[in-house]
């Protein structure tokens, strides 16, 4: 390993963090005793601390991120070849990578024609939003404004983006919110609200419809959804929902916004994770993975329908999208992107996720045997959860403190990071997460595996 920062700098590094920094999702109090954890290296599957202890990376950065790995310098040179020759233009012109990258990731994305570029997910989602606000007032009086978002699933973190998020502790105290956002029931058949029944599917997206007809039709513009929910606790969609959601959109001429800020670009063992269900989005939102963190881009790409209703009337000054995203221009996202993607191609990283998907759902289901607490496994490709539980009979969920206690046991003893739902449901923040880069091995899931059985007999014992 190579820590960049010398020996004794990097003391002065923690302490400089600790006086300035303010983190992410932190509590700060606990800095008090302890010191923060600075990352300061990673290769491959693994990162590196301030104390140069080694760590088995089993959540791609954290959130769902990193999906072709640590230290990959062909994407840093991208950029900074990319950067060398032209940094930045606000969007409203192009760049060489922004077109390529276009045409490159709508050729994995049939039926979808246009890509706006922005810097998160949150951004991404926001635009979706402005598209159908702008599209009612234009094609229906400003009456057809509603966005339906289902609960347990997250779009973001701006307030906006939080008024369409599904999980109360991430909302919680940031109120008021935008008005116009509805909520409809979530979809996890392990939490059924209707008991055990053989049409679990039908019935979670018909909930949609009574929704819709509660609100009524002529006011509800669009649906957003994750195609697997992830923070809401991995939530993979039941037996015929899909086909449901996407008649039900159809009848009431509501567009479909998917999500694929965490499933996109590979994570679940497709381009995108709205291809395993046949659905055919109106918009599309991506983040994390597109560049696999190597440099800030989002897009949100539409169909040609969507986008032709922006250029329909040249002669009106306002019917053009009238939104910019200043570093969306900035030319280091696409040429990542474009990289990024060529990895992908070329190390047949989607054929790996697939694979090495079943063999980690296989190895928890093995858990789930010897382990009681784990009441249930889910999952799609490299995202994977197992939601905890008291008593696999009355399915009382485990409790924030043991769900937590079990992630910090896989990293203090092991060393491996696992990640787990936390402070979105209330009562629900039970699912341990895993999203191991693309590239994993078995030996990386046996060890991952292997971390949280110990962890899970030391703390339950
Ligand atoms: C499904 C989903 N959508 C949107 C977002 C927001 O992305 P960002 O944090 O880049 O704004 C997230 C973040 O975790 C997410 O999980």
């Amino acid at each position: 390993m190579n820590i960049h920062v010398g020996e004794n700098d990097i003391s002065h590094v923690v302490e400089a963090d600790k006086a300035h920094v303010w983190h992410h999702l932190t509590q700060h109090k606990k800095f008090d005793a302890t010191d923060p954890q600075i990352i300061v290296e990673g290769k491959g599957m693994r990162v590196w601390n301030q104390a140069g202890r080694e760590h088995l990376d089993a959540v791609s950065g954290g959130v769902w991120t990193v999906n072709v790995g640590y230290g990959r310098a062909s994407i840093a040179e991208a950029v900074r070849d990319q950067l060398v020759k032209m940094n930045y233009f606000a969007g409203s012109m192009g760049t060489i990578p922004g077109a390529l990258f276009s045409q490159k990731l709508i050729e994995k994305m049939p039926g979808m024609s246009r890509v706006y570029f922005s810097n998160s997910g949150s951004e991404a989602n926001e635009k979706t939003y402005k598209i159908v606000r702008q599209i009612a007032h234009n094609k229906f009086g400003g009456k057809k404004h509603k966005i339906l978002y289902r609960q347990r699933d997250y779009h973001g973190t701006t307030i906006t983006a939080l008024s369409s998020g599904g999980q109360d502790e991430r909302k919680d105290q940031y109120g008021p919110f935008t008005p116009g956002f509805v909520e409809v029931p979530h979809c996890l058949e392990y939490r059924s609200q209707w008991g055990e029944v053989d049409d679990y599917g039908l019935r979670a997206a018909n909930a949609i419809e009574e929704v819709i007809l509660r609100e009524g039709a002529d006011t509800v513009g669009a649906l957003i959804l994750e195609p697997i929910t992830a923070g809401g606790g991995v939530i993979t969609p039941p037996e015929g929902y899909w086909e449901r959601v996407q008649e039900i959109c159809k009848k009431y001429e509501i567009l479909l916004i998917i999500d694929e800020v965490v499933c996109g670009m590979g994570r679940t063992g497709t381009w995108f994770g709205y291809q395993h269900y046949g659905i055919k989005p109106d918009m599309v939102t991506m983040a994390k993975g597109v560049a696999s963190g190597y440099a800030a881009i989002s897009c949100t790409v539409t169909t040609e329908e969507v986008f032709q209703m922006f250029k329909a009337d040249p002669d009106d000054p306002m019917s053009y999208f009238r939104d910019i995203s200043t570093f969306g221009g900035c030319a280091a996202g696409p040429a990542a992107a474009l990289e990024n993607m060529r990895i992908l191609e070329d190390e047949n990283l989607l054929e790996n996720t697939v694979a090495m998907g079943e063999y980690a759902l296989e190895k928890l289901e093995e858990l789930k045997a010897k382990h009681a607490i784990i009441g249930d496994v889910r999952g799609k490709g490299l995202f994977l959860g197992a939601e905890l539980v008291n008593d696999r009979e009355t399915k009382e969920p485990a409790s924030e403190t043991i769900t937590q206690a079990i992630v910090a046991e896989c990293f203090q003893k092991d060393a491996v990071l696992i990640g787990a739902t936390n402070r979105s449901l209330s009562g629900f923040n039970n699912t341990l997460c895993l999203s191991p880069a693309l590239i994993c091995t078995k030996s990386d899931i046996d060890e991952i595996v292997a971390s949280i059985d110990g962890a899970i007999s030391r703390v339950v014992a």
